[in-house]
């Protein structure tokens, strides 16, 4: 949601910030603001802009406000559209006090109408505006005091980074259902969203835990409780290095992270896989007698990540033959789920820190089901939450639009069906061996795709100006196609539909003519004939196709259809070099449409609100 980043130290407060924040607007771009307090002046200069970061770095490029502490934001809407007014930090009566904030305050109209009844004056539409307020209310000579009272007070969720001129020398941060981390460098401490933020200046990250605060000073961070119980930091090493956190010499984060693919796949392979097909999985947990106690399995995730949590369900259920179901984490959590210890429930996220996710795995687990968590954040909420943690090992996504996490999430699913199949004996030793062997050939399938992103370009540039498109796919596939269509919706705004291709003709076919494009993966596999038919049901009714189909393939010779040949791999891997073609379609599409691929309209990378 928001990007929040805070300073303290004994550089310039301001250029760090303003870096940072580039670093972080993927995760709301509505509007920007900074507040950088002048010790030695002792001025507090807010500047903000109704835009992007892009925007607030030109104003503040012509006047640097001087000091060596501060704050940033950058926004996504929640409560109050995206206005100046509405730009965060938000400040008390007085402008003594500041606060940035990720979240959402439920009981801000409560809080708002008793402080306004104490004649407190509010000036936006936030929710986020009566912190500042509270805050002022309840200072009565110890800032810490009055922030955790104020915090008390507040409901729903935040992540937020306070400063008050009443005690200059200190930062705080809080977090309550939603992300924040301390990085931890020489003489200088930085309070941001996530780790992207902070990893040019330091790889030592203090995780602050829910409902936790920080208070930093020049002697360092003192973290507590809400009940002021001091707490003992836990600090981590991260492994992300800054040049993942850039662009690289591509167009577009979306672009490089697409083309890094092939290795999101051996990353999240590498040391995992014996070549007689055993796998390890570092933070995993769970000792075997435990796993023999799985009885089934659910899966939760949104967006991107729950296609890739079906695709788990075709997965797992095939190699350890354990009934799996799939749900929307936002679904999930509301309908009093059958659960209970036997139930192994996995949550798939990129960020670890999606709202609906992460309230779900929470109810499972006061529901006794064991969780597992497959993330790409180290030490992210669901990774702290959960019984065990499966990482991606990715490297930061920047690009709004999930790519190559979506295919570390596919690859962690695959060895999660094999560890699981092991402890079963479920895996006949000749299917281990050889999907062992497919698994580490996988890098160079995707990256022949990748290396054919010409031919998907053209192909863009055909059908960049239809404004409706049907994905189909049958088997292992499906969750191919769905996630087809959620990328091309995502980054060109163009309507897309996913569907199984065998469903076509029972209601979806109506809606084809020689305006509606389909897009088939009719790549090698059993059902194969059957799509081939389904393209001819689509052909008859004048809908021009595009396919995919495997090298070598003559399958569609005879059809009017364009076709993009990828490598053979298995029908059980292919879903990998299936949606990597896919991706590289919509990423062309969007480029062709002119849209800004990174940063799409209306969404942001991590949805820490339900
Ligand atoms: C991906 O392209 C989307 N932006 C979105 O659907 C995303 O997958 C979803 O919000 C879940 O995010 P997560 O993986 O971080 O939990």
């Amino acid at each position: 949601m928001c990007g929040i980043i805070g300073y303290l130290g004994e550089r310039s407060a301001a250029p760090i910030i303003m870096d940072s924040l580039k670093r972080l607007e993927y995760r709301g771009y509505d509007s920007a603001g900074v507040a950088i307090f002048d010790q030695d002046a002792g001025d507090l200069s807010v500047v903000k802009s109704a835009s992007k970061v892009d925007t607030l770095v030109e104003r503040l490029t012509e006047e640097m406000p001087a000091g060596r502490v501060g704050m940033g934001h950058t926004r996504w809407a929640t409560h109050g559209r995206p206005t100046l007014i509405n730009a965060h930090p938000h400040s008390d009566c007085t402008n003594k006090v500041v606060v940035i904030h990720n979240g959402i305050i439920e009981n801000f109209a409560e809080l708002r109408r008793e402080l306004q009844a104490k004649r407190h004056v509010f000036v936006s539409e936030t929710d986020t505006e009566v912190v500042p307020h509270l805050i002022e209310e309840n200072f009565k000579g110890d800032l810490v005091t009055a922030v955790r009272e104020s915090l008390r007070r507040l409901r729903g969720a935040y992540a937020m980074v306070i400063f008050s001129q009443h005690d200059p020398d200190l930062l705080i941060g809080a977090r309550l259902n939603a992300p924040l981390v301390v990085g931890v460098g020489e003489k200088e401490w930085f309070i941001a969203s996530d780790i992207t933020a902070v990893i040019p200046y330091t790889k030592k990250v203090l995780l602050l835990g829910e409902g936790e605060m920080v208070a930093i000073s020049s002697l360092g961070p003192q973290v507590s409780s809400m009940d002021g119980a001091s707490v003992k930091p836990k600090i981590i090493d991260v492994k992300w290095d800054i040049s993942q956190a850039q662009k690289g010499g591509y167009p577009h984060f979306m672009a490089k992270e697409i083309n890094e693919s092939a290795d999101a796949v051996s990353n999240a392979l590498r040391g995992r896989l014996a070549d007689d097909g055993e796998v390890t999985l570092e933070e995993f947990g769970f000792t075997d007698r435990q796993l023999l106690k799985v009885r089934d399995i659910k899966m939760v995730a949104a967006g991107t990540s729950f296609y890739a949590a079906l695709l788990g369900k075709y997965i797992i259920e095939d190699l350890a033959r354990i009934p799996v179901e799939v749900e929307p984490a936002s679904e999930f959590r509301y309908r009093q789920p059958i659960i209970d210890q036997d139930t192994l429930v996995v949550g798939i996220s990129q960020s670890g820190e999606t709202a609906d996710t992460l309230a779900a795995i929470r109810e499972a687990r006061r529901l006794k089901a064991k969780v597992v968590s497959v993330t790409n954040v180290v030490g992210s909420s669901m990774a702290l939450e959960s019984d065990g943690v499966v990482y991606l090992h990715s490297g930061p996504e920047i690009g709004v639009a999930s790519s190559k996490t979506f295919i570390a999430h596919i690859t962690c699913l695959y060895l999660l069906g094999i560890r699981l199949a092991a402890v079963r004996h479920r895996l006949d030793p000749t299917r281990l061996k050889q999907l062992t062997a497919e698994l580490k050939a996988l890098p160079a399938a995707v990256q022949k795709v990748l290396d054919r992103a010409e031919v998907l370009q053209k192909l863009a540039r055909k059908y960049a100006g239809y404004r409706n498109f049907m994905y189909i796919g049958r088997g292992i596939n499906y969750p191919i196609a769905l996630e087809g269509a959620l990328k091309l919706k995502e980054i060109s705004y163009l309507h897309a539909e996913g569907y199984a291709a065998g469903e076509l003709k029972h209601g979806p076919i109506a809606l084809l003519d020689k305006n509606f494009p389909v897009f088939a993966i009719a790549t090698q596999g059993a059902t194969l004939e059957k799509m081939v038919s389904n393209i001819q049901e689509v052909i008859a009714r004048d809908a021009p196709v595009a396919a995919l189909v495997t090298d070598g393939d003559h399958v569609l010779d005879e059809v009017a259809a364009d076709r993009v040949e990828v490598p053979a791999v298995s029908e059980f891997l292919s879903p990998i070099p299936n949606v990597v073609a896919l991706q590289l379609f919509a990423y062309f599409v969007a480029c062709e449409r002119g849209c800004n691929v990174d940063q799409p309209r209306n969404l942001a990378k991590s949805v820490t609100v339900e």
